[in-house]
């Protein structure tokens, strides 16, 4: 692996402790780090390489305690940190000599990543500032420029910031994170559908009834209510991390498993989305926004008394969506998705739902619940898979039950499934941009809800409140037809039923 310095912008804050440096401390402990590298945090807190070392490493509430002190202490040594005022054009000269200092105590040569882990509105400065100080590109050297999310406002300011970057950058220095791509049930969504021969002759209008993807999380905004009153759940989780999934779900067949051949029939995908007309707005997307209420003899507040949320915040924490992707494959298939904060669990999960048999031989009201048969794939927590049918309950007559046949992550490996980061990160460092996502289809997928949050700026349409700890409001399950509805998950894979555990 090529010796280099990965720089963090954004050093002291949040993301940096809690999944940079966990997955940077997985990385050199599986060996995966260079010999001669060196991670420099830089930021705007006055610290001193072993302040940094201290808190990110020896007082870290985010690594395990029990760690041996002797790795530690080897993977300490490989942080540094530089403090400057990022808008100050000048202060970018001390990360230059930093730079050049540690390329000759650690062999470093030159070779740089630069990862942006600062608020967005630095997102423009901070590669400018390194283009004036000649750090954007080196004959014979390596740059590359990593970019968290949110890429963007909407889809004017995304291609506003993808000429910005390109200026200085070019489109395959640039990685685009979506921590979604990095997840390995996302990436197993492609091994699913094409290292079997048995799901891509169904995988189409002809058999598929409908898709459903939900994303619910049990939290509520906590300490961010000032970043997320500004966003909102469209925003936050379905223009990258939902719309990622369902590229996943719904993308044709790349020709190889590279890079730019999976990137390319993403970026389709993303054009094949039908925009919502502004009138449709209303019956095609449902949003709401928790109110207070009791949790488990807990009293829950409501969005609007979050720290940091306006009293009058008319930003949605739930989003449930219909919608449809204009090609042959998914022609007239609906795609249902939705998001929110403050729901009663966490699950990811993707439910693909099977037309029904085109005649119904076995009715029995009271044993088969379902007649359509769905392939349920969890995301996360409890990773797995599982697919839904009926079967006849032995004995006389034709009465049928619903079973599952499922697998379980946990039955294929002891190790730990990795975190995001952890790939990310390396994947990167491997110069591999497959699990990052091209300019264009950020703002393919910009283009895509910009409609919506025009429409929603433009008029007072509905906002539906929900009691914190509930799916959400009940508007959303007008969204489908057909006798269909949202599958509300339960805290097991296989479980089913409306009451079962959370
Ligand atoms: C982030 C959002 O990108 O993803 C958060 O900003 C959200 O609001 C988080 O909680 C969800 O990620 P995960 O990996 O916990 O599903």
């Amino acid at each position: 692996m090529t010796p280099h310095i990965f720089v963090i912008f954004g050093a002291s804050g949040d993301l940096t402790a809690r999944k940079l440096i966990p997955a940077f401390y997985h990385l050199y402990e599986g060996g995966y780090l260079p010999e001669n590298f060196a991670l420099l945090g830089v930021s705007r807190t006055e610290l001193s390489d072993e302040d940094f070392r201290k808190k990110a490493v020896y007082e870290s509430t985010y690594l395990s305690e029990d760690l041996p002190q002797e790795k530690k202490d080897t993977f300490a040594k490989m942080l540094f940190y530089q403090p400057i005022d990022t808008s100050s054009e000048a202060d970018y000269g001390k990360v230059k000599e930093r730079l050049t200092k540690l390329d000759q105590a650690i062999g470093t040569k030159g070779d740089y990543i630069f990862y942006l882990s600062t608020p967005p509105k630095l997102y423009k400065t901070i590669p400018a500032y390194l283009a004036t100080h000649g750090l954007n590109k080196a004959e014979g050297h390596f740059r590359r420029l990593v970019i968290e999310k949110p890429f963007g406002y909407d889809a004017e300011s995304a291609s506003e910031l993808n000429n910005h970057l390109l200026q200085f950058f070019k489109e395959e220095e640039i990685y685009r994170i979506d921590h979604y791509l990095g997840k390995e049930t996302v990436q197993n969504l492609l091994v699913t559908r094409f290292a079997n021969g048995i799901f891509e002759p169904l995988w189409n209008r002809n058999y598929i009834e409908h898709v459903q993807i939900t994303s619910a999380e049990p939290m509520g905004v906590g300490s961010r209510g000032g970043y997320y009153d500004d966003s909102g759940a469209l925003r936050d989780m379905i223009q990258n991390h939902l719309l990622q999934v369902v590229a996943h779900i719904a993308m044709e067949p790349p020709v190889s498993a590279a890079a730019h051949a999976i990137r390319s029939e993403k970026l389709k995908l993303f054009q094949s989305l039908r925009p919502i007309d502004p009138e449709e707005v209303e019956q095609y997307v449902v949003r709401g926004q928790y109110t207070a209420s009791e949790i488990a003899g807990d009293t829950a507040v409501g969005y609007r008394e979050e720290e940091g949320v306006l009293d009058d915040s008319r930003t949605e924490t739930f989003v449930a969506m219909k919608f449809f992707i204009d090609n042959w494959r998914w022609a007239d298939v609906p795609f249902y998705v939705r998001t929110g904060k403050r729901l009663p669990t966490k699950v990811s999960e993707v439910v693909i739902t099977f037309k029904q048999s085109p005649q119904r031989l076995f009715r029995s009201e009271e044993t088969f619940s379902d007649p359509y048969n769905q392939l349920i794939i969890r995301i996360q927590p409890h990773e797995g898979l599982a697919l839904k049918f009926g079967m006849k309950i032995p004995g006389q007559g034709f009465r049928v039950k619903d079973v599952n046949m499922d697998f379980h992550y946990a039955d294929l490996t002891d190790a730990d499934v990795p975190e995001a980061y952890e790939r990310l990160i390396l994947d990167c460092i491997r110069g591999d941009a497959t699990l990052y996502s091209l300019g264009e289809s950020v703002e393919a997928a910009w283009a895509f809800v910009d409609p919506i949050l025009n429409a929603w700026k433009a008029n007072e349409s509905k906002l539906f409140g929900y009691p914190a700890g509930t799916w959400g409001p009940k508007e959303a399950d007008s969204l489908f037809d057909n006798g269909t509805r949202w599958r509300n998950p339960c805290k097991n894979l296989t479980d089913m039923g409306d009451f079962c555990e959370l």
